[in-house]
């Protein structure tokens, strides 16, 4: 991701329509494309409590838990009160205010900035198509590969058609109020099962809920212990990945 995407998600999300939305809880959102289509923003399911097909996420989580792109924090709030450590993090320090009101912890960063606990994370949630921040899903799976430990899993939720689009999209309220263009991308599972590949995830579960569509990705656990035999003949016991230079 560029620097200059990198600000122009920050001035789009951190801004006011967005702010707005979160603070009364409620739409008209969208964002939308120069050519005028319009994906509508759900934030009254965003600022509820979770759904049962929320649910479906939250049993296949193993804790710790990063919520990338958390929103208000339905789902920290959620594992918070199932005693699984969850953080949210989000671009708008609206999110991240109505998470901890919510209880939850969360933090204004980006995913793209240094994050506590890199490489230790036991999933990682990109909810309500938050595989399309920053507009590179490529370069968001190998970020969040860098965040989980090894074995670590994560949970995407992708359109639950089959696309694979870059677009240009600023947040719109519907009503003539627009804020700044920034990049996002829109994924089905077909295309993030290709993209998977060679950003150092292995395809999983996919799954449906309601109009909601859901791919699992695990990252390798280093498969075997190499035997290396130095040269004053003793051999030492060495994980596989770390024999190699480690690129997800
Ligand atoms: C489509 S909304 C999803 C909302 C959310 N999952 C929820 O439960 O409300 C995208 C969210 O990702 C956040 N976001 C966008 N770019 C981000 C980035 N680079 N790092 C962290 N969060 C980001 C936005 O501020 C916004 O809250």
């Amino acid at each position: 991701m560029t620097l200059t995407s990198v600000t122009a998600s920050v001035t789009a999300w951190g801004d006011d329509l967005y702010g707005t939305a979160l603070r009364t809880g409620h739409g008209p959102l969208f964002l939308r494309r120069a050519d005028g289509w319009l994906l509508p923003l759900d934030v009254e399911r965003w600022c509820a409590r979770v759904d049962d097909t929320d649910l479906s996420v939250l049993r296949r989580c193993s804790g710790p838990v990063l919520d990338v792109g958390c929103g208000p924090g339905r789902f920290v709030a959620a594992l918070d009160e199932r005693g699984t450590p969850a953080l949210g993090i989000d671009l708008s320090p609206d999110a991240v205010a109505r998470t901890v009101d919510g209880g939850g912890s969360a933090e204004c960063r980006s995913v793209f900035d240094p994050l506590p606990g890199e490489g230790t994370w036991g999933t990682v949630l990109l909810m309500d198509g938050n595989i399309g921040i920053g507009g590179d899903p490529a370069a968001l799976l190998r970020r969040t590969a860098r965040l989980v430990r090894p074995g670590g899993l994560l949970l995407a939720e992708v359109a639950p058609v089959d696309v694979d689009e870059r677009l240009s999209v600023r947040v719109d309220n519907g009503r003539g109020e627009r804020g700044h263009d920034f990049p996002w991308a829109r994924v089905g599972a077909p295309a993030l099962r290709r993209l998977a590949e060679g950003t150092g995830w292995t395809p999983g579960e996919w799954w449906t809920g309601g109009d909601r569509a859901f791919l699992a990705l695990r990252c390798p656990r280093p498969r075997s212990i190499a035997r290396i035999r130095p040269r004053n003949g003793k051999s030492r016991a060495v994980p596989l990945f770390m024999r190699r230079r480690w690129t997800p």
